[in-house]
């Protein structure tokens, strides 16, 4: 089988599908080449600044709607803080794998989740945006769209001297 159980299992009934219409942070983000897009919205409380609601709509492959997916649960929960550990290597993880041809599809989910951060931070200019969060989106919007397989997925450890 090409794909695990669980890519298909959130291919099939997607959690957290949808939009935030009063959304704290909204992060837009496509694959130029093969044209998919994703749109994740997320709900912080300001107090904690825990991201209390999320949620995603995706206009891809299935893959891409399964990344997007699991990425909506690793997050809900989490301080924006705790979210920005979440990497694409966390959704393939925990999706049991993808085949290296769909390696770029979990980089949508995390590019879209960084996107919101950064839309959060924006909106929010009396609070002080990680130091991280500038880094992983430099990184990530350096990342080649074409997908190079399973190195796709180790954006972060690399090229952190770029
Ligand atoms: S083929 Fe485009 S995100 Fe999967």
């Amino acid at each position: 089988m090409l794909y695990s159980d669980e890519v298909l299992e959130h291919f099939r009934n997607p959690r957290n599908m949808g939009e935030i219409e009063d959304a704290d942070g909204v992060g837009d983000v496509g694959n130029p080449v093969c044209g998919d897009m994703m749109r994740l919205t997320i709900k912080v409380d300001p107090e904690t600044e825990r991201i209390v609601d999320v949620r995603f709509q995706t206009f891809g492959c299935g893959a891409a709607i399964a990344t997007s997916s699991i990425i909506t649960e690793l997050v809900k929960g989490k301080t924006v803080r705790e979210a920005l550990e979440v990497s694409n290597k966390t959704v393939v993880e925990k999706l049991g794998g993808l085949p290296p041809v769909k390696m770029h599809c979990s980089l949508l989910a995390e590019q879209g989740l960084v996107a919101a951060l950064e839309d959060y931070f924006r909106r929010h200019p009396e609070k002080q945006a990680p130091p991280e969060l500038q880094e992983k989106a430099r990184r990530l919007r350096n990342v080649d769209p074409h997908g190079p397989g399973e190195k796709s997925a180790q954006v972060d450890e690399e090229d952190s001297d770029e």
